[in-house]
């Protein structure tokens, strides 16, 4: 809906997703992950993605506080996962576990994988950002099967799927560190 280039912006994903990537793997959270093959492509194995997209919140703030009226900012009292229907024409709406499942696109316990997946991530990456003085609020992740079946981790992980706010900002103020910045 909105388009602009930045030059360099496709190397810095790439360079922060392979970086992720590589802590995820370290902390044996299954990926397509391969390797960084230049600046701006990785190699990865090839999955059959599950058209889902995987929100974890850990702090209120864009879509939840636009359909629920909390008040951004607002810290969650666990972390939050909202799934989305992974689809251009319908605009990715939000789903239900069950609506995914009448859709067949995985099964209970692969979903609960999923979730507990998910969960590990968030716990590994916000430790992770507030070493480096960040706080994660939220991200989006998506899942694949690789040629065994198994789920795995895939897409990327870049300022463009997550929301991370500089924690030395001052006065209480917002200070994003990711797409939010364009998008605002
Ligand atoms: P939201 O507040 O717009 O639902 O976004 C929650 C998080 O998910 C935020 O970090 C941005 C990310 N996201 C994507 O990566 N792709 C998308 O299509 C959407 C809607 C959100």
């Amino acid at each position: 809906k909105k388009k602009q280039i930045f030059k360099g912006k496709g190397i810095l994903n790439c360079s922060i997703s392979s970086s992720i990537f590589d802590l995820l793997i370290k902390h044996k959270i299954p990926t397509h992950y391969i390797k960084k093959i230049n600046e701006n492509s990785i190699l990865a194995k090839k999955v059959e993605i599950i058209p889902i997209e995987v929100v974890l919140r850990n702090i209120a703030y864009g879509s939840l506080c636009k359909q629920t009226n909390i008040v951004p900012g607002t810290k969650l009292k666990q972390p939050l996962i909202d799934l989305y229907y992974k689809n251009d024409n319908l605009n990715d709406p939000l789903i239900t576990s069950e609506r995914i499942f009448l859709l067949d696109f995985i099964q209970p316990e692969e979903l609960q994988v999923v979730k507990e997946i998910t969960h590990n991530i968030n716990n590994i990456l916000k430790d992770f950002f507030l070493r480096l003085n960040l706080t994660l609020v939220d991200f989006k992740l998506e899942f694949g099967r690789d040629s065994s079946g198994k789920i795995i981790l895939a897409d990327e992980f870049s300022p463009d799927n997550c929301r991370l706010w500089d924690r030395n900002s001052k006065n209480g103020k917002i200070e994003s560190l990711d797409k939010d910045r364009f998008r605002n």
